[in-house]
């Protein structure tokens, strides 16, 4: 275990157990169908890669950056796009998969935005999901773990761009985060 984590939440086994089940019932419900998955920069990254490898038919990949603008805890509830997707989602099957939803208002724009767009349907695949924190309301289609509200991170969750390469996830020491 890294030095800076307090406590393992999830580790490896429990993680790549879900993400399998994840990827049979997505099979299951998209066989055939060629869905158009998404994933959300930069924290999807690990759990899109091996939930694609899990997902056993074709599939195509895209992914977008977003920010919510100002930083700190209260969110504006406005969403900038860094990164637009390469892909046009209109008739598409699209899944949306994310790291973690917390206070909702990311994946709340990003619905939107696909929907306005003409997407055929969408599902919300979360690996992670911390209810406490929700500003607006959302619920996913799917959601891997429910987390209580603490500073976790690991396997695609960063705390000032470290520890997104853990295998686990886990609790960050308060020390580390105290007095930023
Ligand atoms: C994190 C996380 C989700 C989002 C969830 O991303 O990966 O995308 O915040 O928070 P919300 O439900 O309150 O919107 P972040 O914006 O930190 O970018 P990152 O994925 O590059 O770390
Ligand atoms: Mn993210
Ligand atoms: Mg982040």
């Amino acid at each position: 275990m890294h030095n800076d984590i307090q406590q393992v939440l999830i580790d490896e086994e429990q993680l790549q157990n879900k993400i399998r089940e994840i990827g049979r019932d997505l099979t299951e419900e998209y066989k055939g169908r060629f869905p158009l998955v998404i994933g959300v920069l930069k924290g999807a990254l690990p759990f899109m890669s091996d939930v694609a490898k899990r997902f056993d038919d074709h599939l195509e990949m895209d992914v977008m950056d977003v920010s919510s603008y100002g930083s700190g805890t209260v969110s504006s509830g406005e969403v900038k796009i860094i990164k637009d997707l390469d892909t046009s989602v209109k008739g598409r099957d699209v899944i949306i998969l994310e790291d973690i939803i917390d206070s909702g208002v990311t994946l709340n724009y990003l619905i939107s935005m696909i929907q306005h767009r003409g997407a055929a349907s969408l599902k919300i695949v979360t690996l992670l999901d911390k209810p406490e924190g929700r500003q607006v309301e959302l619920v996913p289609d799917t959601a891997g773990f429910t987390v209580p509200d603490e500073f976790v991170v690991g396997y695609g969750l960063d705390y000032a761009e470290k520890y997104r390469n853990l295998p686990y996830i886990g609790i960050l020491k308060p020390e580390i985060y105290k007095g930023s």
